[in-house]
């Protein structure tokens, strides 16, 4: 049992490449494994392709990157998630990203923890972008990746992945913690997009003593 990473787009790529080159393997879970099977190929033998049931199925942790639409649709697609661990990297995102579609009294990880029955749901790998994921390295020190989830050593082992593709993994707690890190999310695409940062740029934390 290992990691599966269900999408291939912009997070999930990133995520494969990070991790695969550090020695994980990595199965990713998509509708049309055909579409992805050159980008696949090319993170070399660590990384595998298949259908999105078959790759949970496979897994003991398993990475959400995909619309968030798609998220409740995979999550009740499982009757039992038998305790395994179930990384939302999604934020819910309104049309052009012009908002988050949901917040403040509830988030899209909470939700998806009510819907995927027996998962432990850690919140992480939103907050920033997607090149930030692939390549954390930045003179300047480490970015940070903030990391909630209500077990703790579902978190944990979240936070080591953070930690071993080069992120400063940060506890955030339990999952509602993720109603502060979704539009944590916002302000990094805010930044990006609106703000005229571009999207070579990511938070770190200072510390005094
Ligand atoms: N892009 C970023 O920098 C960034 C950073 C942090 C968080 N996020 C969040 O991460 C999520 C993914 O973003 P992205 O930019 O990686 O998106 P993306 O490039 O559009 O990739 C989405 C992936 O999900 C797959 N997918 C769609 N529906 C699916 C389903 N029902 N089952 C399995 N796979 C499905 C897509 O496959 P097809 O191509 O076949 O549709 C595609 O491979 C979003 O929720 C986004 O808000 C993005």
């Amino acid at each position: 049992m290992g990691i599966a990473i269900i999408g291939a787009g912009n997070v999930g790529m990133a995520l494969g490449q990070a991790l695969t080159r550090r020695g994980e393997t990595v199965v990713f879970g998509v509708p049309e494994p055909q579409k992805y099977e050159a980008a696949v190929a090319a993170l070399g033998d660590r990384a595998r392709l298949t259908g999105t049931a078959e790759a949970i199925a496979g897994a003991d942790l398993v990475i959400l990157a995909v619309p968030h639409a798609a998220t409740a649709g995979i999550a009740q697609g499982v009757a039992d998630w038998q305790g395994k661990v179930l990384v939302d990297a999604t934020n819910p995102l309104a049309p052009g990203l012009a908002g988050l579609t949901l917040g403040t009294t509830t988030s899209g990880a909470e939700v998806l923890a009510q819907q995927a029955r027996g998962a432990r749901v850690v919140k992480a790998f939103n907050s920033t972008g997607a090149e930030n994921m692939a390549d954390a390295a930045y003179a300047g020190g480490l970015p940070m990746m903030p990391v909630c989830g209500d077990d703790a050593d579902a978190r944990q082992r979240v936070m080591a992945l953070a930690t071993l593709i080069g992120f400063e993994a940060v506890d955030m707690g339990p999952l509602m913690a993720a109603r502060y890190l979704e539009p944590f999310a916002m302000t990094w695409i805010h930044l990006a997009f609106r703000q005229g940062f571009g999207r070579r740029f990511a938070f770190g934390l200072l510390r005094r003593g």
